[in-house]
């Protein structure tokens, strides 16, 4: 139950254990088709996807390293780690860098965005959809209005997004956006998907200098990604079919509903929270549906507790990451998470905080849980 890599359905490992394909035979070849096509539906796009192997970060270089010339400036809006991130990637491809900060878990202010983007000399900006540092999620439909009226690139890294909350990257403006194999999506790490609208696209065509990347020169997988029988480099075939069968297993959920039964499992796990006098991290009303972030009390010691949770219950949750290690835990509950995988969580953290001495009622926060779980309706 961490975030990421989460729990992969044994539909994807059965794939996986198949024999590997020639990457030009027919079946590779229909079956990287269809994904590609699968994978443009999860990001609500028309706009061309790539999928390569390496992991959420190629995805983040490469959206630099294809879009941003020497001297071009970059406004990197962040509140946590991976918002942060962009930053250490702009300077080595030569963009330069300007930010907009706010303190971890804050929800970004829209006026200051909207002031900093009016200023219209960048070339791009980068927002987190949900930075897995804090739990929060940024309003990427709101930011694609504010994206409009510039002709900066919305670049979006929705690495914990995707899968598990809503995408539209052609409704809501996002010219670039990234995510990988091992979140929402549901697949084991290793791949990495993006996918460019025409005016990204535009951009690496019309590019003065050349791109400073080999591999992952877009203009050199472009071909590829538009007729995978051809050949660049040797795509992960057994990985490619595995995240094949990830995306048929969300279709086949359909994005509303997996939309909706995230959203369920993030309401159900802070009602439990509640229950149990625990504050969570990021801005109130911000939180992703992917993942929480309980505030740790602080008569508690945070890897006592997971470590209980762990050996004694055999639940495994993620430490706070960066600055808030020892603070926070990470609960992942995105992808093939389930109904009881949730309340099978709750009830170890639960059990874990009483054994520790912390002031509660046992069972409040399961039963809090269950409540919410009984809204999503299922057919029986
Ligand atoms: C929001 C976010 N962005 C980027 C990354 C980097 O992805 P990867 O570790 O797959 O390179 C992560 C990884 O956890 C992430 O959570």
């Amino acid at each position: 139950m961490i975030p990421g890599p989460t729990m992969v359905s044994p539909r994807v490992l059965r794939v996986l254990a198949k024999p590997v394909l020639s990457h030009v035979s027919g079946e590779f070849v229909d079956g990287f088709v269809e994904a590609l096509e699968l994978q443009k539906k999860i990001f609500g796009t028309e706009g061309t996807p790539f999928m390569l192997s390496g992991s959420g970060t190629l995805g983040m270089e490469a959206a630099i390293s294809n879009l941003i010339e020497k001297g071009d400036k970059v406004l990197c809006v962040e509140n946590g780690f991976f918002g942060e991130k962009w930053e250490e990637i702009v300077g080595p491809h030569g963009g330069v860098v300007d930010r907009l900060r706010f303190d971890w878990g804050d929800a970004l202010d829209l006026k200051m965005l909207e002031e900093k983007l009016s200023s219209n000399d960048y070339k791009a900006f980068t927002v987190e959809h949900v930075d897995t540092s804090t739990g929060i999620a940024n309003p990427l439909d709101k930011v694609g209005e504010l994206a409009k009226g510039t002709d900066a690139l919305y670049i979006v890294d929705s690495v914990c997004g995707i899968g598990g909350m809503p995408v539209k990257m052609d409704a809501w403006n996002i010219d670039y956006c990234l995510t990988g194999s091992q979140k929402a999506v549901g697949a084991p790490p290793g791949i990495s998907m993006f996918c460019l609208n025409e005016k990204a696209w535009d951009v690496v065509e019309k590019r003065k200098t050349p791109i400073d990347d080999y591999y992952a020169n877009l203009k050199r997988w472009k071909p590829i990604m538009d007729n995978p029988r051809g050949y660049f480099a040797t795509p992960a075939v057994g990985m490619v079919l595995g995240m094949l069968e990830a995306l048929r297993i969300i279709d086949e959920e359909g994005l509303e509903a997996r939309w909706r039964r995230h959203e369920v499992f993030s309401e159900a796990y802070m009602a439990g929270l509640k229950a149990l006098n625990v504050d969570w991290f990021p801005a109130k009303g911000s939180e992703a549906h992917t993942l929480t972030v309980p505030v740790i009390p602080e008569s508690i010691n945070d890897s006592d507790m997971r470590g209980l949770m762990r050996i004694k219950y055999g639940v495994i949750i993620a430490g706070g990451l960066g600055k808030l290690g020892g603070k926070t835990v990470r609960v992942g509950h995105m992808g093939c998470c389930t109904n009881n995988d949730l309340v099978a969580t709750m009830s170890a953290m639960e059990m874990s905080l009483m054994e520790l001495g912390h002031a509660m009622e046992a069972g409040a926060g399961v039963g809090a849980t269950e409540k919410v779980l009984t809204t999503l309706k299922t057919e029986a």
